[in-house]
C-alpha cells in the first residue's frame, strides 16, 4: 500500500536526521556511539531509557519498548499514521512530495477544499460572534457560564439568523456549489443554496491533525433540533470523530474522559479537566475505541454519559464494542445532576474530581447496575444472581472467583450455590479446548491450508501471551518454519521483543504501517484460544506445533522435487517420519 515510492521516502528520511529530529522532543546526551535521554513517547521523568543512533538512524526506547526509524518515531510521538509522518517530515526538511497515486488525487482535492472551505467557515462563524451580530449568542454563553477565554480555545461562533450569507460569503472566496454542497455548509432548496446552519452557537470540530472537518450548531430556543450537526462528507464521519479530539490528545493525563455533550466538554475545560473529548450525538462505536486507542495510548477511557436512562444503555451498549478493541476503560454515572454540565455547575470541580475516582470497570459497573435494579424488586436476589452469573460468565477463573465470593457475601447465598450455577452456564461458555473458536475471526486470502494458517494464529497468540509457555515455544518453532510471510515477520518479531524483556507482548506493539501486518496482528489476537487449563494448553500446543513442522518438511519436499533434488528428498523423508508428536 505505499503511497510513497522508496525513492521518496529516502529522500525524506536523508533530509531528517534521526538524532536531529529527536532532539526536537527531547534532550539528548552522546554516550559513545549514540545518544541518550528521557523517552518522548512514553514521556518518561526520570529513566533515560530512550537511544538514537546516528549510524544506523534508528531509535530505541528500553524501557516502552518502542523502537524504529524516524518516521516510525514520528508516528508515535505525534500520534500519526504512516502517511501524515511522511509529510510531516518532508515539510520539516522541505521537500516536496510528488503528487500521490492518480486515482486518489480527485479526491484528495476536494478533500482538501473542503478542509480550506470549513477552515474560513469557522473564522467567519467567529467574527460573527464576537462582532455586534453576536450579541444574542453571547449572552447565552454568558448564561450557560462560558468565559471568553473557552470561546477562543473552542473557536466557538454564531451562524447568523440569515438564510445564505456564508453561502455568499464563500462564494466570493472562490468555493464553487459543489464544494460547499459535499461539505456539508449549504443545502439546496428551490430557489438555489441556503446555509446549513442559521441562528445556531456553532462548534467547530477539529480532527486529530488541527482541521476543521466538521460543525455542531446548538439552537437558542426550542424551534427545531436542540442540534444540528454536519452530515457525513469526505472528511467527517460522526462515528469516527471526537470532539475536542485535538485538544485533548495534547493532555497530559492518566485517564480521557469521555462525555455526550459539546457543553459538558466545554464545562470540563474549564473545570480544569481537559482530557476530555465527546462522542457526536451518536452511539459509541468501533471507530471511537480506535482514535481512543490510537491518540490516547495507555489512558483509561473514563466513560461518563448522562445520568438518565439513554445515557445508562449507551453506556452499557459501550461496553462489548470497547473490550473488542481493547481499549482500557471505566465507566461512572454522576449522582444528582443530569449531566457533567450540570453537576459542575451544582457541585462544583473537587466533588467532580472526587465522583471520577468512582468510576469502576466494565465488570463491577455491571454488577452495581443490576444490584440497584433488583432492589425492591420482589425476586431481587434470585434475578440479580442470575444476571450476574451470565456478566461473569466469561471472566477469567480468579476474576469470577472473586466475583462469586462478594455476590455470596452481598447476597446471603452460599457460594456454593453461585457456583453451581454458574458450572451450568460453563459447559456452553468453555468448552475443553476450543482451539475452534474463530468463527468471526476475518479469513486472510492464501493458498497455505486453513489448518495450518490456525495452527500458526495459536502459535503467535500463545507466544505473545502466555508467561509460561513463550519460552519453549520459542526454542522449538523457528521463524523459517512459519510458512506465511506477514505471520513469520510477526513471529520474529514477537520473538525478538520477548526474548528481550519477558513481558507479554501486546497488538499496540506490533502493529506497523504494512497492511498485511494490521490484517494480521488483528487476526490473532480476534478470538484467540479458549483454554481451561494449561495441561490441556500444551496438548493442543503440541498439535499445532507438529503441523506446522510437518508442513514445514513438506513445504521443502515440494522445493526438492521441483529440483530433482534426490539426496536431500531422502532427507526430509526421514525427517517427516521421525517427526515427533511432542515438543512442550
Ligand atoms: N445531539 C445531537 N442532536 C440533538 C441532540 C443532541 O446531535 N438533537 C448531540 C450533541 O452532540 C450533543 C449531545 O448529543 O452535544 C448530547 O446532547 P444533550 O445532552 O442534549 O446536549 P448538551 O451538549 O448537554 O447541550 P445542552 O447542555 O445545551 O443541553
Ligand atoms: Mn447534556
Amino acid at each position: 500500500m505505499a503511497f510513497y515510492s522508496d525513492e521518496t521516502l529516502e529522500a525524506v528520511q536523508r533530509g531528517n536526521d534521526i538524532v536531529e529530529v529527536a532532539s526536537l522532543y527531547t534532550k539528548l546526551r552522546q554516550q559513545g556511539g549514540s545518544f541518550r535521554g528521557l523517552c518522548p513517547i512514553h514521556r518518561d521523568k526520570n529513566n533515560p531509557a530512550f537511544s538514537v543512533s546516528p549510524d544506523t538512524q534508528m531509535f530505541h526506547c528500553f524501557s516502552c519498548n518502542a523502537g524504529g526509524n524516524v518516521f516510525k518515531f514520528i508516528m508515535q510521538v505525534e500520534n500519526l499514521g504512516f502517511v501524515d509522518a511522511v509529510v510531516h517530515l518532508a515539510k520539516r526538511a522541505r521537500i516536496e512530495l510528488p503528487e500521490e497515486r492518480k486515482e486518489d488525487s480527485g479526491l484528495k482535492k476536494l478533500r482538501e477544499v473542503i478542509y480550506d472551505a470549513n477552515a474560513k467557515a469557522a473564522r467567519f462563524y467567529y467574527d460573527c460572534l464576537v462582532q455586534s451580530t453576536g450579541e444574542q449568542a453571547r449572552t447565552y454563553l454568558l448564561q450557560r457560564r462560558i468565559k471568553n477565554s473557552t470561546l477562543k480555545k473552542f473557536g466557538l461562533g454564531y451562524a447568523p439568523d440569515e438564510w445564505s450569507v456564508l453561502y455568499k460569503y464563500l462564494k466570493g472566496l472562490g468555493f464553487s456549489d459543489e464544494t460547499l454542497d459535499r461539505g456539508g455548509l449549504v443545502s439546496k432548496n428551490k430557489n438555489g443554496y441556503i446555509d446549513k446552519f442559521r441562528n445556531r452557537l456553532m462548534f467547530p470540530i477539529f480532527d486529530a491533525m488541527n482541521r476543521v472537518c466538521g460543525f455542531g450548531g446548538r439552537s437558542f430556543d426550542d424551534n427545531g433540533p436542540k442540534y444540528l450537526n454536519s452530515p457525513e462528507t469526505p472528511v467527517f464521519s460522526k462515528n469516527r470523530n471526537l470532539f475536542a479530539l485535538n485538544l485533548a490528545r495534547k493532555i497530559k493525563a492518566n485517564e480521557v474522559i469521555v462525555v455526550e455533550g459539546y457543553m459538558d466538554v466545554l464545562a470540563l475545560n474549564q473545570a480544569g479537566f481537559e482530557c476530555t473529548v465527546a462522542t457526536l450525538g451518536t452511539a459509541t462505536g468501533k471507530e471511537h475505541a480506535r482514535a481512543l486507542n490510537q491518540f490516547f495510548r495507555g489512558k483509561t477511557a473514563i466513560l461518563l454519559f448522562d445520568s438518565d436512562r439513554a445515557g445508562e444503555s449507551a453506556a452499557l451498549r459501550a461496553i462489548p464494542i470497547l473490550q473488542r478493541e481493547n481499549t482500557p476503560t471505566k465507566l461512572l454515572r454522576l449522582q444528582g445532576a443530569k449531566d457533567p454540565d450540570e453537576f459542575l455547575i451544582n457541585f462544583g470541580a473537587e466533588a467532580f474530581a472526587d465522583a471520577l475516582r468512582l468510576a469502576m470497570p466494565p465488570v463491577e459497573y455491571q454488577l452495581k447496575l443490576l444490584k440497584e435494579k433488583s432492589v425492591g424488586n420482589e425476586d431481587g436476589v434470585r434475578s440479580y444472581i442470575n444476571d450476574a452469573a451470565a456478566v461473569i460468565a466469561e471472566l477469567d477463573p480468579v476474576e469470577r472467583d472473586l466475583h462469586i465470593i462478594n455476590i455470596a457475601k452481598e447476597t446471603g447465598v452460599s457460594v456454593d450455590a453461585i457456583r453451581g450455577k454458574l458450572e451450568n452456564m460453563d459447559t456452553t461458555v468453555l468448552p475443553m479446548v476450543n482451539t475452534e473458536a474463530f468463527f468471526t475471526t476475518p479469513k486472510i486470502k492464501t493458498d497455505i491450508n486453513e489448518g495450518i494458517m490456525k495452527a500458526y494464529r495459536n502459535i503467535l497468540y500463545i507466544t505473545a501471551t502466555h508467561n509460561v509457555f513463550y519460552k519453549a515455544i520459542i526454542d522449538t518453532v523457528k521463524p523459517e518454519e512459519i510458512l506465511y510471510d506477514a505471520f513469520r515477520t510477526l513471529y520474529s518479531d514477537i520473538c525478538f521483543r520477548r526474548n528481550r524483556n519477558n513481558a507479554p507482548v501486546n497488538p499496540k506493539d506490533l502493529n506497523s504501517e504494512d497492511k498485511d501486518n494490521q490484517d494480521s496482528v488483528s487476526v490473532i489476537f480476534t478470538n484467540p484460544m479458549v483454554y481451561t487449563n494449561d495441561e490441556a494448553l500444551r496438548l493442543a500446543l503440541n498439535h499445532e506445533i507438529y503441523f506446522i513442522k510437518k508442513a514445514y518438511i513438506e513445504h521443502q519436499i515440494t522445493a526438492a522435487k521441483s529440483e530433482n533434488d534426490e539426496k536431500t528428498l531422502n532427507l526430509l523423508g526421514l525427517a517427516r517420519r521421525n517427526l515427533p508428536i511432542s515438543y512442550i
